[in-house]
């Protein structure tokens, strides 16, 4: 009979820089669920990739003053390398500079386009001509010139198509709230309130401001958007619509989509209303997982190389690094990445918890048996405990994995390890060997004690797939010993087992010294903030609060009809607004970035209802708006067409 397929994807990764731990946890994961459903037996695909077009790509390989096939060749390299070193057994790798993607996407265009769901409409928008470029109302200056030279920009409207998703709204809806397809299901409120209750809007799919993209067959000027032709990757990886490959029948539809909160719009509303278009099967799960976070910020490549997977790996093995991130990160939530969590971590799971219990186990076979178990053993109290504890964990791993929540599986995993460390300390096979009546009952217990050893390796081995063989080798197992099949079964190895000192597993990390190296290396490599380009140094976004909150803050449109340096304080002006209500002074320190000319005549917001203050003796009624840009302050300025006075909302 021909197995059970099991597919699973990663996102496809921009190669815009090099990877990060925020893209190994997705990876990882992902490999661990793959390596566990091999070992369960499915036929299972595991594809992951790079996304490659874009306007990004483009002009960063303009910059370097190489072809933008040039500029992703050379950092795919340097995906691939990572993923060979973190142990990621992938079935496939899609490039999307691949020719057969090329070639499929073209089609997939076209067939939604023959199907009347991809139109030709236009975009309207302003365009800069000395810089050649489009640009929306939002991305125009503070003054609503051109944001690149600030020089006039026209009205203009660019030829371009769009994905008609409105039909497919009330399927997605239900797709999201009454399938199991979304998890956690929990997301699905916010996608129905922001994207389809207030109206499904068609989705511009096409470009023509830059050529890296795949040109749309039947209108070259156009290049395909980034999107559609990234989330084809799924299907085309397989062979639809192209003959490199043939395994759509075979793996079609995905099983688990796994990917992080910041595109799961992308894949819980515009991929579904592809594949309705296409009329195909819809992916069975879309698992969505928190960020990754460095002192409070998404991580993203540019802080440094501490966080630099091939430097951790380098001090602490690829297996303690994806033990790590998979054990910290619960599905749904963000996980902070602290270099002190880790090396504890690594101490007390790996190094005290499971690299304890097999060098212990081992030491004392070797120690009181030379090595091999006697077959006369005798069975006692606490025996039964632990067997029932190890022999029922194949069931909750497998149930933790069958729900994406890997972190749930890794902590059942350690609580057997946890029991079996307990019930050394219960059996006390120390004392047990001072008699040599005892013998009996101390080979059992280190018989047991080599079982939970197996049974927990086994199945955290598609975690950690480097060392637990090594494990193995220590205890004595056999490859026949540490399958799927042998893991709830209790009394798998010989009764005469032989072990075999190995090398320590899991080494102590001395964490003082240790964090005072990273922190040496994080100086070291710290990036200058312009190469800060993924908003690394943005302050998070603060704990939600209701629209009952939000309602207690007036915020006010003003005009700034004067304004001066306040004399003595170097960072303050002061303004005189109208406020529609009679004026009002507010002071503002933002005298380093504004001079008064910078500021008089223009229309601002301000915090109208907030408790009058004095600021260097002067009074200040009220705060105006501003954002904060690295260590500026930018004032927002609003339409003069805005009304004196207006409420914001
Ligand atoms: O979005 N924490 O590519 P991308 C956790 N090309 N996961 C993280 C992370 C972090 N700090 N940073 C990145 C794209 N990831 C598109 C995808 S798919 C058809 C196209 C992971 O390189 C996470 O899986 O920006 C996220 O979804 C993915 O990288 C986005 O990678």
């Amino acid at each position: 009979m021909p197995k059970e397929t099991f597919y699973i994807t990663t996102p496809i990764y921009y190669p815009s820089g090099n990877p990060h731990i925020g893209h190994c946890y997705t990876t990882v994961a992902c490999d661990s669920i793959a390596r566990y459903k091999r070992m369960q037996g499915y036929d299972v695909m595991f594809l992951t990739g790079t996304d490659e077009h874009g306007q990004k790509i483009e002009q960063k390989a303009a910059e370097k003053g190489i072809t933008p096939k040039q500029y992703v060749d050379e950092i795919v390299e340097v995906f691939k390398k990572l993923w060979s070193y973190m142990n990621i057994s992938y079935d496939r790798y899609i490039r999307t500079t691949d020719d057969y993607h090329v070639e499929a996407v073209q089609k997939i265009f076209k067939e939604l386009y023959d199907k009347g769901y991809i139109y030709k409409g236009e975009y309207k928008g302003k365009y800069c001509t000395p810089c050649e470029s489009f640009w929306t109302e939002s991305q125009l200056d503070a003054d609503g010139k051109c944001p690149e030279c600030h020089r006039d920009v026209t009205e203009a409207r660019e030829e371009a198509y769009f994905f008609k998703m409105s039909p497919f709204a009330e399927r997605i809806e239900k797709l999201l709230t009454e399938t199991d397809y979304l998890r956690p299901k929990s997301r699905a409120t916010e996608l129905v309130n922001n994207f389809i209750k207030p109206g499904l809007e068609d989705l511009c799919v096409s470009r023509t401001s830059f050529k890296w993209g795949i040109p749309v067959s039947f209108d070259e000027k156009h290049v395909v958007y980034v999107w559609i032709d990234a989330l084809s990757n799924y299907i085309t990886a397989l062979g639809y619509e192209n003959g490199h490959y043939n395994d759509y029948q075979k793996y079609w539809p995905a099983d688990v989509h796994m990917v992080a909160k910041d595109i799961m719009r992308f894949h819980a509303i515009i991929w579904p209303a592809m594949l309705m278009a296409l009329e195909l099967p819809l992916p069975k799960h879309l698992a969505v997982h928190g960020w990754i976070t460095f002192n409070g910020q998404k991580m993203s490549k540019s802080l440094g190389n501490v966080v630099d997977p091939f430097v951790l790996g380098e001090r602490y093995g690829a297996d303690s690094i994806r033990y790590h991130i998979l054990r910290e990160m619960a599905l749904g939530a963000d996980s902070s990445f602290s270099n002190e969590i880790m090396i504890n971590r690594i101490n007390s799971d790996l190094a005290n918890g499971l690299g304890n219990l097999i060098s212990r186990t081992v030491a004392m076979v070797l120690k009181y048996f030379d090595g091999t178990l006697p077959e006369n053993k005798q069975s006692g109290e606490h025996d039964a405990e632990l067997i029932a504890e190890m022999t029922s964990l194949r069931a909750k791993v497998d149930e933790a994995i069958e729900e994406t929540k890997l972190n749930v599986a890794l902590a059942e995993i350690f609580k057997v390890v946890s029991a079996a460390n307990k019930y050394i300390d219960e059996t006390s096979p120390w004392i047990l060997a001072k008699n040599e009546a005892d013998k009996p009952r101390l080979a059992a217990v280190l018989y047991n004690l080599l079982e939970a050893i197996r049974i927990t390796t086994t199945l955290l081995s598609p975690f950690m797939p480097t060392t637990m063989p090594k494990a193995w080798e220590q205890i004595g197992a056999a490859a026949g010993d540490v399958t799927y099949e042998n893991a709830e079964k209790y009394g798998v190895l010989p009764s005469n087992v032989t072990v075999k000192k190995g090398d320590v597993l899991f080494p102590r990390i001395d964490v003082e010294k240790e964090i005072d190296e990273l922190n040496a290396l994080i100086s070291a490599n710290a990036p200058k903030k312009e190469d800060d380009e993924d908003g690394a140094n943005l302050v998070p976004i603060s704990e939600t609060i209701s629209i009952d909150d939000f309602g207690k803050i007036d915020l006010r449109i003003a005009e700034v009809k004067e304004c001066e340096k306040v004399p003595k304080a170097k960072k303050l002006l002061r303004l005189q607004l109208d406020d529609g209500f009679g004026g009002r002074q507010v002071v503002s320190g933002i005298a380093k970035w504004y001079s008064p000319e910078d500021l008089i005549g223009k229309k601002i917001i301000v915090v109208a209802n907030l408790a009058p203050a004095k600021l260097c003796g002067v009074e200040s009624q009220g705060m105006i708006v501003a954002a904060d840009v690295g260590e500026d302050a930018r004032v927002i300025f609003v339409d003069k067409d805005i009304p004196n006075g207006s409420k914001l909302r």
